[in-house]
């Protein structure tokens, strides 16, 4: 009897300590999810004397961090967000497709260069990458879009203090900030990514038929990169008002690249030299990714070869033309079990049939720069932006009698033997059928005429 009790007891004890420990990895997983937005979201002054030095005195604004009112009240920041405002200010800008500064610099003509940023939460970076198109040659002739999956005040105040060319904001609708608690984000139903199978099944977990290649099940934070991608270049493609009769390039930055100050220059060359020479050449990319940079030897040079998504995935522009390629493909892209935008751009360019695989031009001597690298994987501690953006200014102050070339070389290649290798299982993280739903409804919405608020 007492050692019945005995093991009883024991048994109960085993439970409530696994008990605990689940309920600690829970709070470790979610309060790892809050700190990656509370800590990128962290708007300190990093931007040291030496790279402020570089700056002209006229673009420090947009570097300026307004101090936190700490004495004041900081609960507006800690507590929770009211998502019904933030949604409702969301489809408001939405609809309303405000061009600013449109008034100083004139209309979208069709052949404006349009340049979509993806914007999360790193405003640090950002602030850097709008400085670097403030000072670049022609920004005045093109359209910025901001693309938001993450509504934030500081990062609207200071996108649309903007004046130097006009800006546009847009905001991904099916952000895990506006949906914490229901599918794109995570519902409380939904299988944990380690579940096996079997377990999922006996438990009726929402998703429990669709793990991925690997036997996952899906991360929100992962697959939200891809939908906001594909989301945003479905956006300017085929439903802003202002794109109606576009056919000029749109190019690709995220919120911690840099630009050089004659990407505009570089960009206009690619094409001209891709329209003579190279029609097939359907990508352009301004950027590659290198360990040292040789711009007296390669700045007017540019080199032809098979897109490649990790090499290829920085600054890169393409027109409608192109676009319209990737929409009749687009399941290649939405049903691909792979949470990379990028590689499933690359599944979808080696399944394209006869029109075969993109080929880019790109510069040798890249015009855009990654100085987010500490990514999101890194603790600030070992992560100085400003060392990455000093060494940036530096590069290119030494290189700037190379830049703005009157004409390019190209040479063509043929990318290694794993650069052409067939992909054939994806990454996963894309297993989820509600995501492949999702991203295939983003491709229905058509054109969407400009709605006009009166207050
Ligand atoms: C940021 O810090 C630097 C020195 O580290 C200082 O010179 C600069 O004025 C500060 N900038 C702003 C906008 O606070
Ligand atoms: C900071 O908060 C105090 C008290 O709420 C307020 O009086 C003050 O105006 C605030 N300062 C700024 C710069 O917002
Ligand atoms: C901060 O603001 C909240 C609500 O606006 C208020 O309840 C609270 O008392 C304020 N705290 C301080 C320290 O002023
Ligand atoms: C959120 O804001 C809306 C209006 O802006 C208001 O009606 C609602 O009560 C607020 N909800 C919370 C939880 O504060
Ligand atoms: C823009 O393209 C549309 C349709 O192709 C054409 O009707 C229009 O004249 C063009 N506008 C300009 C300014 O070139
Ligand atoms: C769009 O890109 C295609 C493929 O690179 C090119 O052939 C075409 O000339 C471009 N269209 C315009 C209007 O520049
Ligand atoms: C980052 O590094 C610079 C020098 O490269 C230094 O001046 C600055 O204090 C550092 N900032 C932080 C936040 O560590
Ligand atoms: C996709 O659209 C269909 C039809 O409007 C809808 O029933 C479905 O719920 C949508 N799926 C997702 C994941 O948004």
């Amino acid at each position: 009897m007492p050692r019945l009790k005995y093991a009883s007891i024991l048994r109960v004890l085993v439970l409530v300590g696994l008990l605990c420990i689940w309920i600690q990895i829970m709070l470790a997983a979610s309060s790892s999810g809050l700190d990656r937005d509370g800590e990128d979201m962290m708007n300190i002054n990093e931007t040291s004397e030496q790279v402020l030095a570089l700056v002209p005195q006229e673009l420090h604004k947009y570097l300026l961090v307004h101090p936190k009112n700490v004495t004041g009240n900081s609960t507006e920041r800690a507590g929770p967000k009211n998502i019904t405002s933030i949604r409702r200010a969301i489809e408001r800008s939405n609809d309303a497709q405000t061009i600013y500064n449109e008034d100083i610099f004139g209309p979208v003509q069709n052949d404006t260069v349009i340049i979509a940023i993806q914007v999360h939460t790193r405003i640090t970076y950002l602030r850097h990458l709008i400085v670097s198109l403030a000072q670049a040659k022609d920004i005045e002739r093109t359209l910025l879009i901001f693309s938001h999956d993450y509504y934030d005040e500081e990062v609207n105040d200071l996108v649309r203090s903007i004046d130097f060319t006009k800006v546009m904001q847009i905001f991904y609708p099916y952000s895990i900030q506006t949906h914490p608690n229901e599918f794109p984000g995570v519902d409380p139903n939904d299988c944990p990514r380690n579940f096996k199978y079997n377990k999922a099944l006996k438990q009726k977990c929402n998703n429990a038929l669709h793990p991925d290649v690997h036997g996952h099940y899906r991360e929100a934070k992962y697959t939200q990169t891809k939908h906001h991608w594909w989301w945003k270049a479905n956006r300017i493609f085929n439903q802003l008002q202002c794109t109606t009769t576009h056919t000029g390039p749109v190019l690709f930055l995220e919120e911690d690249h840099y630009v050089a100050e004659d990407f505009l220059h570089m960009l206009a060359l690619l094409r001209n030299t891709a329209d003579k020479t190279c029609p097939q050449c359907e990508i352009l990319c301004l950027g590659t990714y290198l360990k040292t940079y040789q711009y007296h030897l390669n700045s007017d040079k540019v080199e032809i070869t098979p897109w490649h998504s990790s090499m290829h995935n920085m600054g890169m522009a393409f027109n409608r033309t192109v676009w319209a390629s990737i929409m009749a493909h687009q399941d290649q892209f939405c049903a691909y079990d792979d949470y990379n935008w990028d590689y499933s751009l690359l599944h979808l360019s080696q399944n394209r049939g006869a029109v075969g695989k993109f080929k880019v031009m790109l510069c040798k001597g890249p015009r855009v720069f990654h100085i987010g690298e500490c990514g999101i994987h890194h603790k600030k501690s070992n992560c100085n932006a400003s060392t990455v953006i000093g060494k940036v200014q530096k590069l290119l102050q030494t290189a700037s009698s190379h830049l703005y070339p009157s004409r390019v070389t190209a040479t063509v290649t043929f990318g290694g033997a794993k650069h052409n290798k067939k992909l054939l299982k994806g990454n996963g993280g894309w297993g989820d059928i509600r995501d492949q739903e999702l991203c295939a409804n983003m491709t229905r919405e058509g054109r969407q005429m400009k709605k006009y608020f009166f207050t």
